[in-house]
């Protein structure tokens, strides 16, 4: 590690490596902007198939080990090693995007570009049939995650102020879990994502990742309420330097 002056850590020049399949942290320092060290030589992987639940308490750190990992902050000291692609960060607060029904799930992608994203993924040639398999395929992520109920009362092309027509559980549920099943990364990223979603809800939403083969890393605060269904690894971190990482039996 880089020491500058006192015991501030500065970013190391190295921080990033890429692998396909595996996220791993190597003594990595998690730091905060006003040099609050939260986690000191954070060491930990993630491979496919295998997930993680990040515990902490309530303002602690979850969401900065996050940030790192979404090179949204960086890294202090040694590496971060993860999939240069495969990977889908959903934040801790939802959001809604300007656009259809259907435009809330395809995010970030135009329609164009997931009617494309569908025509690969079906092996299908003929162009003309993409709109219709892409909404096909979007209306079993709806079901898959109980909410096809918004697909009959809205239709695929209602225009709305979602986030004044839903609540919260359904922005949940429809901005975070139905991109992540959409998209269908080899490894996701979620911070909290799904705490306004009951827990059988939840439970069913971690299944069904699991049997999609994605492979996630989760948090919550202490009082754990789901674990996810292929989550072997917990990693507690107390927010002042301490963490510790156990295994989880179901
Ligand atoms: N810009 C900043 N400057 C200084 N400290 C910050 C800054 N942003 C966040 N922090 C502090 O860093 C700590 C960790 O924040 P973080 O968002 O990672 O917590 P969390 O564990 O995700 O919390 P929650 O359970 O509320 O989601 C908090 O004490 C927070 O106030
Ligand atoms: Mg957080």
């Amino acid at each position: 590690m880089e020491m500058q002056g006192s015991n501030i850590p500065v970013p190391s020049s190295a921080i990033s490596a890429a692998s396909d399949e595996i996220i791993e942290f190597h003594e990595v320092d998690i730091v905060t902007p006003s040099q609050k060290l939260l986690a000191r030589k954070l060491s930990c992987s993630v491979v496919q198939g295998k997930s993680l639940l990040l515990t902490c308490p309530n303002g602690t750190g979850k969401s900065y080990v996050f940030r790192v990992l979404r090179d949204l902050w960086p890294a202090f000291s040694r590496r971060v090693t993860k999939p240069s692609e495969g990977m889908f960060h959903v934040p801790q607060s939802p959001y809604t995007s300007l656009g259809t029904l259907r435009d809330q799930i395809i995010y970030p992608l135009s329609r164009e570009e997931a009617e494309m994203k569908i025509l690969s993924l079906y092996k299908a040639s003929n162009r003309s049939s993409a709109p219709e398999l892409l909404d096909d395929h979007l209306k079993t992520v709806l079901v898959n995650v109980r909410l096809v109920y918004l697909l009959e009362r809205e239709g695929w092309d209602s225009t709305q102020n979602w986030e004044d027509v839903l609540s919260l559980g359904e922005q949940q549920r429809l901005g975070m879990v139905t991109r992540l099943f959409f998209h269908h990364p080899k490894f996701g990223i979620l911070d909290e994502c799904t705490n306004a979603t009951s827990v059988d809800g939840e439970e069913h939403l971690y299944r069904l990742a699991a049997n999609m083969g994605i492979t996630v890393i989760t948090s919550s605060q202490v009082s754990v309420r789901v674990i996810p269904a292929n989550c072997v690894k917990g990693l507690l971190i107390d927010g002042e330097g301490n963490w510790e990482l156990c295994e989880i039996q179901h």
